[in-house]
């Protein structure tokens, strides 16, 4: 069942070339130029009029919500907020009938989630699921919504479910945003075009990190920190790569904007800190130059994701795991892959128990 892999979690980072595709499939029609939603499209009205939009999510589906919010603003310039959903329920938020919520769930039956749900419809705003697992507690109480049709997930630690969350999260906001005019058609084409060549890279990542990466694994494996950096819509990957590491090897990290080091973590940076960045050329790269030389300079150790062919983070690094090159807004998509394989191979040689890390559970149904 496993497929020849040794743990669920491998296997399914594996399979996201073709649980990427078959989020895209039948949805993204780049010969007609067109994606192709029936939940958005009946409720295009409701959507493209919401003053403003409201994602709620927990642990990774959070973090696919912070990228959703970029990707949103961005292209459909629709006003966004991203809440985790137990602070969200307790917290009496202000909602509206002119608000539309988007609820994020891998499972379908996580319970804060399902409980800021009722909230906002008892508010009265729409609310718009994106769940995995097909006719779930969350898919059947929302309003409309999408599959993110990544197949079972059974490794607790989220991978698969969290890359197809934001395929999904691409696909709405540039189809809201050709709707509400904000995208030109050549733009539009431009970025369907990148969108429907990620499961090929992915591929390619998959293929050209795999080896590396398990290589790297082995110098970290007595780490006890570890800080995961990442700019503009590789923030959120930052954080998504600190939280995949916790979760499965047992090791602190945090995830933080680059440039917020500066306001508190480079105290921590010294020989024995490792830290990821993550650079791609697009992402406000020569600010993310200033910051690997910052931590060079305190002799942090440091793992950088690059697009292929590059230099200056190369030189400065002292590890460099190149990923194929995309739009700024869908390398998030590619630079998990790798950060999902550091996570598992650290782990693995710790010797934990990868597909059921201690004290979490894969659907959270309490509080
Ligand atoms: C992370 C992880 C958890 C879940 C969270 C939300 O690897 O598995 O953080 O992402 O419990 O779960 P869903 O998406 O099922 O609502």
């Amino acid at each position: 069942e496993k497929g020849g892999y040794e743990h669920f979690m491998l296997k399914e980072i594996f399979e996201q070339p073709k649980s990427i595709h078959d989020t895209l499939r039948g949805r993204l029609l780049v010969d007609e130029g067109i994606i192709k939603m029936a939940g958005i499209w009946d409720n295009l009205e409701r959507l493209t009029k919401a003053e403003r939009i409201i994602i709620i999510a927990c642990g990774t589906s959070w973090h696919a919500g912070l990228i959703g919010e970029y990707l949103i603003e961005e292209f459909a310039r629709i006003p966004v907020e991203v809440e985790y959903a137990s602070e969200f329920r307790y917290r009496n938020p202000i909602v509206t009938n002119k608000d539309v919520v988007i609820a994020i769930s891998q499972s379908g039956e996580t319970a804060d989630t399902m409980a800021a749900i009722k909230l906002a419809k008892e508010k009265g705003a729409f609310v718009f699921g994106i769940c995995n697992v097909v006719d779930s507690s969350i898919s059947r109480f929302t309003d409309a919504g999408s599959y993110t049709h990544a197949g079972p997930e059974i490794g607790v630690a989220s991978t698969k479910a969290f890359t197809s969350q934001l395929t999904i999260l691409s696909l709405i906001a540039l189809k809201l945003g050709k709707h509400n005019g904000n995208l030109s058609n050549v733009e539009f084409m431009r970025l369907i075009t990148e969108l429907d060549a990620l499961p090929k890279k992915v591929e390619e990542v998959l293929s050209t990190t795999h080896d590396l990466v398990k290589e790297i694994a082995k110098d970290f494996v007595d780490a006890q920190n570890f800080l995961y950096l990442g700019r503009g819509y590789n923030f959120p990957a930052a954080l998504e790569g600190a939280l995949k590491l916790k979760e499965i090897s047992y090791i602190h990290a945090e995830g933080y904007p680059a440039a917020e080091m500066k306001h508190g973590p480079i105290a921590l940076i010294d020989e024995n800190m490792p830290i990821v960045i993550i650079a791609p050329k697009q992402g406000h790269y020569d600010k993310v130059v200033s910051n690997v030389q910052e931590i060079k300079a305190r002799k942090g150790k440091v793992i950088a994701l690059v697009n292929k062919g590059d230099v200056q983070v190369a030189n400065l690094a002292d590890y460099v795991i190149e990923f194929p090159e995309t739009s700024e807004c869908f390398s998030p998509i590619i630079a998990s892959v790798p950060l999902q394989l550091l996570a598992y191979y650290i782990a693995v040689k710790r010797g934990a128990n990868v597909d059921q890390p201690r004290n979490l559970a894969k659907s959270v149904t309490v509080e």
